[in-house]
């Protein structure tokens, strides 16, 4: 391991018992023999190894576009640590020794509170594009979120595994009457629920996509816009208010989510209008920058809607450990959902690494809930976390 150096300039990893500690010849003739394996995948779940493999298949510009965030980045690199700023108080022989990570959301059973969050553009990873996301959440028992800039038509998506529940996600485009089409269509497709992306009335100025020009490659297609591109990119007009939340549930007769809630205030409003869930949501810090961590705003978005008494609220950005998802479930989320990991594993293999990276997530998530005395993800307890002084 390479050696770092702390603030005081003590090594890092330097034995906490400096009397006992072990001279180096010593330490090589005692220690078994650990052959490196540097090229082996690791027994475990390893996220920053999956990104660096997928950086290294997808070409420059694409990798960019899938990592970037907007401005100086600040959200997207606070996002992980905000979860990591909480810590577990384990609870000790509750008797159990395993966990269910079985839940519902809106009334649709999943095997696992961590789904897929509408990410654009799959066929840039993988030529499967969200045909090979949906099967792989589909074998982890996850819900699948598909984006209005999907580059398979959200009907082919939703065929891929009907019995699965998954929802569809709505932007404002720049004609109202294909936006209004959409949602009726994702009704009619069996899509569960229909997700408003409220935090996009203008695009995030993202400086990786600006520095590399960034187009879409030649021959990608926006399959849910029409082919004349009357659509326009999203979010140019008319924006979208409060009450658009109602005329989109009728729309599509469908439960309405909306995406990007940051603030109590606003996810009361929602909720007030017809909301059925909020989703807590920097857009993966490619849009406010600097805005405020999904995991600090959760609390207050569960204090003002969430609740047993409330509606369900969501959680994503930075979420890499089944841990932060436990810290999640106790700040009040009834799931959260994965971008950039999902990425990593559709690049890099198709249905099966997106599967994979579901069921790791929720394998990590399980062993810790067991370890923390949770015996399932509805009775997280409130007092599991406390944040770091
Ligand atoms: C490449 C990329 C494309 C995205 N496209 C969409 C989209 O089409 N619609 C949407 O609501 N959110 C979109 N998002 C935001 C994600 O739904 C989600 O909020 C975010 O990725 C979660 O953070 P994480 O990537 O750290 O897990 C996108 C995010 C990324 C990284």
């Amino acid at each position: 391991m390479a050696s770092s150096s702390g603030p005081a300039g003590t090594p890092f990893d330097a034995p906490p018992f400096p009397g006992r500690a072990l001279s180096q010849p010593q330490r090589a003739a005692d220690a078994p023999a650990r052959p490196e394996h540097p090229d082996r995948e690791p027994p475990y779940l390893d996220l920053a190894r999956l990104e660096d493999r997928a950086r290294r298949l997808l070409p420059a510009d694409v990798a960019d576009y899938y990592a970037g965030g907007a401005e100086s980045e600040t959200t997207l690199a606070e996002a992980p640590a905000a979860w990591r700023a909480w810590r577990l108080r384990p609870r000790v022989l509750r008797g159990i020794a395993t966990a269910q990570l079985g839940t519902s959301l809106l009334g649709s059973e999943v095997a696992t509170p961590i789904g897929v969050a509408p990410w654009a553009y799959q066929a840039m990873a993988h030529p499967e594009g969200e045909r090979a996301t949906a099967a792989g959440a589909a074998a982890a028992g996850a819900l699948m979120t598909v984006s209005t800039s999907a580059s398979c038509a959200l009907e082919e998506v939703a065929a891929v595994a009907p019995a699965s529940p998954s929802w569809f996600q709505l932007y404002r485009l720049h004609s109202p009457a294909h936006t209004d089409d959409l949602a009726r269509r994702a009704g009619d497709a069996g899509y569960r629920a229909l997700v408003l992306t409220a935090d996009l009335p203008v695009l995030g100025r993202r400086r990786r996509d600006l520095v590399h020009d960034f187009a879409l490659p030649a021959g990608l297609r926006l399959a849910n816009h029409p082919a004349d591109g009357s659509a326009g990119p999203p979010a140019w007009s008319p924006p979208w208010t409060f009450d658009d939340i109602g005329r989109f549930a009728d729309l599509s007769g469908l439960p309405v989510v909306v995406k990007g809630v940051l603030r109590g205030d606003d996810a009361a409003q929602c909720v007030a209008a017809g909301a059925d869930a909020v989703w807590v949501s920097t857009h993966g810090g490619r849009q406010v920058d600097p805005a405020v961590s999904s995991a600090s705003a959760l609390p207050e978005v569960v204090e003002a809607v969430g609740g047993p008494d409330g509606v369900e609220v969501y959680a994503d950005g930075g979420i890499r450990h089944g841990s932060d998802v436990l810290v999640a479930l106790a700040l009040g989320a009834t799931a959260v959902f994965l971008g950039r990991p999902t990425v990593w594993g559709l690049a890099t293999g198709a249905a099966d690494g997106v599967a994979s990276v579901l069921t790791g997530l929720s394998e990590e998530l399980a062993h810790t809930m067991v370890l923390c005395g949770v015996p399932d993800v509805g009775s997280v307890p409130r007092d599991l976390v406390v944040p770091v002084r």
